[in-house]
């Protein structure tokens, strides 16, 4: 029928996963479009909760398709983990439920070398990335010297291709940055492996999702990161190196823009960032760290990935805004109110100053953006427990009032509020 675009409006960790969960229940195919193993998405079923790198988020859906999309960089030993870890779970990944596009790329030790040895000599002007090798495995792409996961099918084009891998690598790990060299025989043998088992699960995953939509049915596609650290409209150059907006949907899956019927931005009550780079509406006293929590609780804002503590602040609608638009969001989520509970009064960021005057809108320019100063609206809070609420009218009227704050500041309808990280908690509005 048509393609249910979900991403995030924010900086990442917006509850991507959980949402997603929620709509696979009613999707043929959940696909991931973007990045790789430096997502980190939660899902809370009852007792369980799982953290989802590369797979997506129907995996705890019988009837549905998990698909890996052809704009991803796959990291197939860390896909090796968390199949197994899932399948451990009930999710039963076999071949016919877990679909690579022949056309992903591949990601491979040397990129997660790369990453580390490039990160710690920038030193104090690092990015923060996430470690996973994801900026040179893009960059190898875009270089046209990667592997695609199609070569896995072929054994010895592969094992050829991955020795000139490693050597490229290691001339580049001790010449550039003086590093040890990785260890080409122990490697191979794992990718032989690895490439073994992960060979029958290679398929066209375009042709997949065509053939779904002509049969009527509905393909989810879950986003990974947010839009603040889109490749091309995020905070350049503390962003990932994907196209995280709706533009990397349609480029990854291989669809048009007439089959994308609704986009789905999931924004959080409050914003996060984990990495550097501009965040004109970080804290940094008591309340940033109770808007973080301690640790103690699974959602709290703690790295899924690196479990390295997320910076936090205020929702920024200006922010949220420009979200909005990068990606045409047809409709809003918004996760995580119930941590706002007992905050009196609350701040939203309506409006940037720049150098004493005020922005139209969200500056294209990082730099410019972190010399932004916030300027907020003061909203009442609320006292009321409200995770057991399930519809709109059982939120207390302060909580209604902020999210239609929301709505009107962005122009785009709240459709979904989630009031806790489980299933049930998430109700239409
Ligand atoms: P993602 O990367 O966008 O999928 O988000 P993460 O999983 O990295 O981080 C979001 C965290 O918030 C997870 O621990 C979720 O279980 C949790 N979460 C999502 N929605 C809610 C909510 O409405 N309330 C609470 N308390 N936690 C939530
Ligand atoms: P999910 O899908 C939050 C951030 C990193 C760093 C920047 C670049 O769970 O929302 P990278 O490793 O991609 O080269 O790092 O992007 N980042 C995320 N932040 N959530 C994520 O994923 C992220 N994936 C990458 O912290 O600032
Ligand atoms: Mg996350």
């Amino acid at each position: 029928m048509s393609v249910i675009a979900l991403l995030g409006a924010q900086w990442g960790d917006e509850g991507k996963g959980h949402i997603a969960d929620k709509l696979a229940a009613q999707a043929f195919i959940v696909a991931r479009y973007n990045g790789g193993d430096n997502a980190g998405h939660t899902i809370t079923v009852g007792d369980m909760v799982v953290r989802t790198h590369l797979i997506p988020a129907g995996a705890f859906h019988s009837r549905v398709t998990c698909a890996l999309g052809a704009g991803m960089v796959i990291n197939l030993r860390s896909l090796a983990r968390e199949v197994d870890e899932l399948n451990s779970h009930g999710a039963d990944l076999n071949p016919d439920r877990l679909k690579i596009d022949v056309a992903a790329h591949l990601l491979l030790p040397g990129h997660v070398a790369l990453d580390g040895a490039g990160e710690s000599q920038l030193g104090a002007t690092a990015i923060g990335t996430t470690q996973r090798g994801i900026g040179p495995a893009y960059t190898d792409k875009a270089a046209r010297v990667g592997l695609r996961a199609g070569s896995i099918a072929d054994v010895e084009t592969f094992a050829e291709a991955f020795r000139a891998h490693v050597e490229r690598t290691n001339v580049r790990l001790t010449r550039d940055f003086a590093r040890p060299m990785l260890d080409s025989i122990a490697l191979e043998a794992e990718y032989a492996n690895l490439a073994a088992r992960f060979a029958p699960h290679l398929a066209d995953v375009t042709a997949l999702v065509h053939a779904a939509l002509e049969r009527g049915e509905t393909v989810l596609a879950e986003g990974a990161q947010g839009a603040l650290l889109d490749l091309d409209h995020g905070t350049y150059p503390f962003v990932t190196s994907s196209s995280t907006t709706t533009g990397g949907v349609l480029t990854s899956l291989g669809v048009g823009p007439k089959h994308v019927t609704r986009v789905i931005g999931v924004a959080k009550a409050f914003c996060s960032r984990v990495g550097a780079g501009p965040f004109p509406t970080e804290l940094h006293d008591a309340m940033s760290e109770r808007l973080r929590g301690t640790g103690a609780n699974p959602w709290d804002e703690f790295g899924s990935t690196t479990r390295r503590p997320r910076r936090t602040g205020w929702l920024d609608l200006v922010a949220l805004k420009h979200a909005a638009r990068i990606n045409g969001l047809s409709e809003i989520v918004v996760t995580k109110l119930d941590i706002l509970t007992g905050i009196e009064p609350l701040h939203i960021c309506t409006a940037y100053t720049y150098r004493g005057k005020q922005m139209a809108g969200f500056p294209g320019d990082s730099a410019w953006l972190g010399e932004c100063v916030p300027s907020y609206t003061e909203l009442p809070g609320w006292h009321e427990d409200i995770g057991a609420a399930r519809r709109l009218s059982g939120l207390p009227r302060a909580a209604r009032a902020y999210i239609e704050q929301i709505q009107s500041f962005t122009g785009v309808p709240v459709s979904h509020v989630s009031v806790g990280p489980e299933r049930s908690q998430i109700f239409e509005v």
